[in-house]
């Protein structure tokens, strides 16, 4: 199926920036928006064939608004302004103009099933039970002789419902207590928000990645969700079937709503995180029944899939079948709340060659039928950081959960960018400040200096792959067909549009075998790129692989 007048958002390569660690342009050790100004070249330097910039179409933002950084911006408390320690409005018009200027796109996390408890509204909804804005949050008596009014769980851990001195009552909390839901049956809430985001596209900013966009809307009766079988510990959020307080049919009509406001602008994308335990079905509702819902639902299949080349295959497979003609899929490995995938994969795969696997991952993300999200350092490698020290952690809101770590803490995988070997790994542009979050040992050795000088490295691949799936219309629209079936080592599969075909070959061991249940179309291709054969060589149908190749191979015809 070949998919017609793509938008940008299908053709382009979108690449997740986490603020606060990745440029400190003033020294303060916290990331800042004129830092990623500085960074933008590195980012897309407005030329295609470009060979020290990576050449990303767009970037998204994880929360950059004025918070009080309980949970790092997605805690917002004023949704107008941005929080100093990024800069300020005009940095932020600045970094539009100036990424706007290099083809970057930019997209804005929308953090609007809570606020911060520090917001405004939320301060003068808790302040009695009759103001104006007294029923904008999620507020219920106790239950009949006491205690929370159902049996609802925080994500981070610990009780749903947070009880209010003043108004007597208690709030409902998805997640931290410091993150209270906003009533979006309010129809005031709704126009609120909508006016927000208009805020916001008329400034330029290209969409959204809408933040937990499942969990909008409650049952307006607030039942208690039913427990899983067997499940013994009653208050871990997984133990619940979430009938009542997420995936509601409601959710969809602010989706809905939500995208209706951005279709009053050109170009504009609506991305959507579903969920950390949403998987393909959730991808597939939330692009709408009549495609009017979320451009990109960002489903975990990825993340959560082991590094095995059948598992991998009968997940895109699935995600192929089940995408609607009119959807299109997005595809990530990492981001700022999971672990990163190189760590992931290394851990349970029986290959030990990171950069192998870095390679083969990469590869996989920038030649699949849909659109890819990379997470920041990514491009050069990086893992987790297994060892920051308590003092120094800052995942406040996991950490502090009152069952102890219900969740991991999130913060080895927000570490510093490594641009160099220079203090600090040159996170302050050369300034031997403590970061944020400690920068990784590895930073010596793995950063994007010494790549940028390595024709072999990580980053080299990641850029010519980049190139090669903007340059290939198969790659960025053509569709997806496998060639092998579970269990072999490696993948084969093509891209295909009506003017061209792509073939990957991507073998994730030393086995050199190539056993195809369907024969290859064509008997002559040309290397597009490769880590084992020079690109521009014409080559007979390979029926052999070598050890851990990757060929991305165009029919000659
Ligand atoms: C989303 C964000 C996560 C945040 C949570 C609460 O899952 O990705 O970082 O803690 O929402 O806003």
């Amino acid at each position: 199926m070949e998919f017609r007048e793509p938008g940008w958002w299908q053709h382009g390569v979108i690449y997740q920036i986490y603020p606060l660690t990745f440029a400190d342009s003033n020294g303060d050790g916290l990331g800042d928006l004129q830092g990623i100004i500085r960074r933008l070249d590195y980012l897309n330097d407005g030329n295609p064939n470009s060979k020290s910039s990576l050449g990303v179409d767009a970037i998204w933002l994880s929360p950059i608004y004025q918070s009080p950084m309980v949970d790092n911006g997605y805690d917002v408390s004023d949704y107008y302004d941005i929080c100093p320690t990024f800069g300020c409005l005009d940095d932020f018009k600045q970094l539009v103009s100036e990424a706007h200027g290099r083809n970057i796109k930019i997209i804005l996390d929308l953090v609007v099933n809570h606020t911060s408890n520090q917001h405004s509204w939320f301060i003068e909804s808790s302040r009695s039970r009759d103001n104006p804005k007294e029923d904008w949050y999620l507020w219920l008596d106790p239950a009949p002789g006491g205690g929370e009014p159902n049996n609802w769980i925080a994500y981070f851990g610990g009780p749903g419902w947070t009880f209010n001195e003043d108004r007597q009552q208690y709030y409902y909390h998805t997640f931290n207590a410091n993150q209270p839901d906003l009533n979006w049956r309010h129809p005031e809430v709704r126009k609120a928000v909508y006016d927000m985001m208009r805020f916001w596209l008329d400034l330029g900013v290209d969409g959204f990645r809408l933040d937990a966009s499942s969990t909008y809307s409650k049952d307006e009766l607030f039942r208690d969700n039913p427990i899983k079988f067997e499940a013994t510990d009653r208050k871990d959020y997984n133990n619940q079937y979430h009938l009542y307080n997420k995936n509601l049919p409601e959710n969809h009509y602010i989706i809905q709503e939500m995208r209706a406001v951005l279709e009053e602008y050109d170009e504009r994308v609506l991305i959507g995180e579903t969920f950390i335990d949403s998987r393909l079905y959730d991808s597939i509702i939330f692009h709408g029944v009549d495609n009017n819902e979320l451009h990109l639902p960002l489903t975990f299949e990825f993340a959560f899939s082991p590094w095995y080349p059948g598992y991998i295959q009968r997940e895109i497979e699935k995600k192929e079948l089940m995408t609607p003609p009119e959807a299109w899929p997005a595809y990530f490995f990492d981001n700022h709340d999971l672990p990163r995938h190189l760590s992931r994969w290394i851990d349970c795969s029986l290959c030990i060659d990171s950069e192998a696997i870095a390679k083969a991952a990469a590869t996989l993300l920038l030649t699949v039928r849909g659109t890819p999200i990379l997470y920041y350092g990514e491009e050069i490698g990086m893992v987790n950081h297994e060892d920051i020290p308590p003092e120094m952690a800052k995942d406040k809101v996991v950490i502090g959960n009152i069952d102890g770590e219900v969740i991991p803490s999130r913060d080895g995988t927000r570490t510093p960018m490594q641009w160099d070997d220079s203090p600090q790994a040159g996170f302050s542009f050369g300034q031997d400040v403590q970061p944020y979050l400690p920068v990784n040992d590895n930073f010596k050795t793995l950063n994007v200096a010494a790549q940028s000088q390595d024709q072999d490295s990580i980053w080299h691949f990641y850029r010519q792959l980049i190139q090669v799936h903007r340059q290939n219309e198969a790659l960025h629209r053509g569709s997806w067909r496998s060639l092998i079936h579970y269990p072999y080592e490696h993948l084969a599969y093509l891209r295909q549009t009506n003017q061209q075909t792509v073939l990957v070959l991507i073998n994730f061991s030393e086995e050199k075998e190539l056993t195809t249940n369907d024969p290859i179309p064509y008997d002559d291709w040309q290397v597009l790129l490769s880590n084992r054969r020079q690109t521009g060589d014409k080559l007979k149908s390979p029926q052999r692989l070598q050890g851990f190749e990757i060929s991305i191979l165009a029919a000659l015809d």
